[in-house]
């Protein structure tokens, strides 16, 4: 579904006019469906890769090659046409759900905006479609979460949110930048959780973008390892950890830090267990009752 051949973005720098290649002729394919991981230390290229495909690099900068998604050609001159594309048919889910959303509206008008039918819907009928998208991604006390603005919900609450919103517009492909990093431990594991469930339960395509090697493994059928601006290698998480085709690779795989003593967030998935269920009500964890209890009032 996705395409993308000898991709090489090139920055400008406004004042003196030099030149840095930052991507250099990258290429990979992704079907419907499949979750790809993009894994590699910071600097080499991650970021920029996604931007390349929503069409946001810095300004000035030159993008060559193709992107192709399901046949369409995103940088090929289309103006319009290729901006409705990339707003229907992609979901960016970045690292600091912030940015997605306004803080001057309340959670609720964020969901029923995105609605790509919200005009043909009476009030009580988006608000109840937006109270079931919050219930989708696991929030309980919907009522509360809708009237919410912004800066009244955790960083974890808001990711969910976000994650809603992408779904409900129904996009192609996903494209998440470290979207639970900014997270603690238990909550980076329910979110990742939660992406995970609610991409395959549409079929979504996806790419991952992350520094956890583990995290990648447990969430995307292949992974793509970059540095330096450059793809290394792609192949299943089996593949690039059992033959790992680069000594960097290798080196990567040593160097994966010991990060989680209550466990990986990774775990939620493994054993085929399924994200962890968030309850209703009364019989929450501790995280479900923070979050449907305290949360939205604080
Ligand atoms: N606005 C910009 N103008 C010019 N160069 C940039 C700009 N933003 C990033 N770069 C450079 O592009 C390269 C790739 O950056 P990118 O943000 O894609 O890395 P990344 O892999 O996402 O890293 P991280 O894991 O830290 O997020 C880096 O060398 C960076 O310095
Ligand atoms: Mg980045």
């Amino acid at each position: 579904m996705l395409k993308i051949d000898g991709l090489v973005l090139t920055v400008v720098d406004p004042d003196t006019g030099h030149e840095t290649e930052i991507l250099h002729g990258n290429s990979l394919e992704l079907a419907q469906g499949e979750a790809l991981g993009l894994v590699g230390e910071s600097g080499s290229g991650k970021s920029m890769t996604l931007k390349c495909i929503l069409g946001i690099e810095p300004d000035g900068a030159r993008v060559d090659g193709t992107i192709a998604l399901d046949g369409t050609d995103l940088l090929a001159s289309g103006g319009d046409a290729l901006r409705r594309i990339r707003a229907e048919d992609l979901a960016l889910i970045a690292q600091n759900p912030h940015g997605a959303l306004n803080p001057v509206l309340p959670v609720g008008r964020f969901l029923v905006e995105g609605m790509s039918d919200a005009r043909s819907m009476g009030r009580a009928e988006a608000r109840e479609r937006a109270a079931d998208l919050l219930r989708q991604v696991g929030i309980a006390d919907t009522e509360r979460v809708l009237r919410s603005y912004p800066h009244q919900l955790s960083g974890g609450m808001l990711q969910r949110v976000v994650i809603a919103g992408a779904i409900s517009g129904d996009p192609k492909l996903l494209l998440a930048d470290e979207p639970t990093t900014a997270l603690d431990v238990t909550t980076q594991a329910e979110v990742v959780a939660i992406l995970d469930e609610k991409r395959r339960e549409h079929g979504l395509s996806m790419i991952f973008v992350t520094h956890d090697l583990d995290l990648a493994a447990a969430v995307c059928d292949r992974l793509a390892v970059m540095k330096d601006g450059e793809i290394l290698e792609i192949g299943t998480p089996e593949e690039i950890r059992d033959r790992p085709r680069t000594d960097y690779t290798r080196k990567l795989m040593a160097a994966r830090p010991m990060l989680y003593p209550e466990g990986h967030p990774a775990a939620f998935l493994a054993g085929g267990a399924g994200p962890a269920p968030l309850r209703e009500g009364g019989g929450g964890n501790d995280e479900t009752d923070r979050i449907n209890g305290e949360e939205a009032g604080a």
